[in-house]
C-alpha cells in the first residue's frame, strides 16, 4: 500500500465560501501561491457557481489569473453547471469537481435540484472536460447524515458513487458535511462503496463538528484510502448545511499523516504560519490544535 498521502487543500473554497466577511482575489490568490509554496499539490482556488447564491466564491476567475503556475500544482475548482464550467474552461484550470449528495434533500437546498436530474446535468459536464483532457472529482455530500432528512442509508452512497464514475469522473470524494460521522459508521460506508468504487479512486472529506475527524481519517487509512481533504486552520462549513463546522484542519491532518508514516511532501510549519495569517485576516482563533500547540 502507498506511504505517500495526497491533501486536496479546500481552505480557500469550502472555508471561504461560508465566511460572512467577503476576501478580496487578491487576498484569496495570495494564500493560494503560499499554499503551494508550502508543498500542497492539489488546491481548490474557489468555485464558479451563482454569485447570487454564495457571493464569497465570485472572482474566483481573477484568484486563478494571479496563480503562479508550476509543474505538479493543480488548479481547483467546483462548477455546478454549463456556466461554471465554461468559466472554468475560460481559467484554465487543472481539475474540476461537480457535486451532488446522498441525499435529496441537501442536493434540493445546495443546487436546487433532485440527485437524478444533477447527475443528469453533470453528464455533457464530464464528457466535455474529460474530451478537453482535465480531471473531474465527484463530491458526494451528505454521506452519512443529512441536516434536513437525517440519516443516509450507506447503499444511497454507493449508488451515487458508482453513477458518478459511470459519468466519467476519476475520483470521488465522500463528504461527512456535517461532521457527525464516527470512524465506526465510516466503516459502514465504505462497506458499501469499496465493493464497486477502487479504493485508489476515493477521497474523504471530514468536517469536525464533533471532533471526530481524525479518528475517522484514521480509520480511511486503516481501509486503504491515501487523499483527504482539509482546509488550512480548519476553516469551513457549507452555507446550506446548517450547524456545519469547519473542515478537518490541514495542520491536523499533515501531524497525524507523519507521524503514521506517509509523505506529503508539504511543509507543515509553512502551513501553520499561513493558517496564523488567515486567522488575523479573518479576525478568528485557529481551532487546529496542532497550529495552537506549535505557535508557528
Ligand atoms: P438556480 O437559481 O436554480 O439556477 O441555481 P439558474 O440557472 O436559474 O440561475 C440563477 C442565476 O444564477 C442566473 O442569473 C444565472 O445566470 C446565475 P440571473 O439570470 O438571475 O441574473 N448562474 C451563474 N452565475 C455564475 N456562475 C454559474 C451560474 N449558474 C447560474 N455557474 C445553481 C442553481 C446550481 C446555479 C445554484 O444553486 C448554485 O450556484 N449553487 C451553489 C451552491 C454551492 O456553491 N454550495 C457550496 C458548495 S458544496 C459544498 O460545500 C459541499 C462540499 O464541500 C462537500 C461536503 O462537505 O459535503 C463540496
Ligand atoms: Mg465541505
Amino acid at each position: 500500500m502507498s506511504d505517500h498521502a495526497e491533501i486536496v487543500e479546500v481552505g480557500l473554497r469550502d472555508g471561504l465560501q461560508n465566511e460572512s466577511i467577503p476576501v478580496d482575489a487578491t487576498t484569496r490568490a495570495r494564500w493560494f501561491n503560499a499554499l503551494a509554496e508550502a508543498g500542497l499539490n492539489r488546491i481548490e482556488a474557489g468555485s464558479f457557481v451563482s454569485p447570487k447564491w454564495v457571493p464569497q466564491m465570485a472572482d474566483t476567475d481573477q484568484v486563478i489569473a494571479s496563480i503562479r503556475r508550476r509543474s505538479g500544482l493543480s488548479i481547483e475548482a467546483l462548477i455546478p453547471n454549463q456556466k461554471g464550467l465554461d468559466a472554468a474552461l475560460a481559467a484554465n484550470v487543472d481539475r474540476i469537481a461537480v457535486f451532488t449528495a446522498a441525499s435529496d434533500a441537501f442536493t434540493q437546498k445546495n443546487i436546487n435540484c433532485t440527485i437524478t436530474a444533477s447527475l443528469e446535468r453533470f453528464a455533457p459536464l464530464v464528457e466535455a472536460a474529460n474530451n478537453a483532457g482535465i480531471h473531474v472529482r465527484g463530491y458526494i455530500s451528505t454521506v452519512l447524515d443529512c441536516p434536513y432528512a437525517g440519516r443516509i442509508a450507506p447503499g444511497n452512497v454507493a449508488d451515487v458513487a458508482e453513477r458518478l464514475l459511470e459519468l466519467g469522473c476519476n475520483d470521488i470524494s465522500l463528504g461527512d458535511t456535517i461532521g457527525v460521522a464516527r470512524p465506526r459508521e465510516i466503516d459502514s460506508v465504505l462497506d458499501a462503496v469499496l465493493p464497486s468504487i477502487p479504493v485508489e479512486r476515493l477521497a474523504l472529506h471530514c468536517h469536525d463538528t464533533y471532533g471526530q475527524a481524525l479518528a475517522n481519517i484514521l480509520q480511511g487509512l486503516n481501509r486503504g484510502i491515501r487523499t483527504f481533504d482539509s482546509a488550512v486552520a480548519g476553516l469551513g462549513g457549507c452555507p446550506y448545511a446548517p450547524g456545519a463546522s469547519g473542515n478537518l484542519a490541514t495542520e491536523d491532518l499533515l501531524y497525524l499523516l507523519e507521524g503514521q508514516g506517509l509523505s506529503t511532501g508539504v511543509d507543515l510549519q509553512a502551513v501553520c504560519r499561513i493558517g496564523n495569517e488567515i486567522c488575523e485576516t479573518l479576525n478568528r482563533r485557529t481551532p487546529s490544535k496542532v497550529a495552537q500547540a506549535m505557535q508557528c
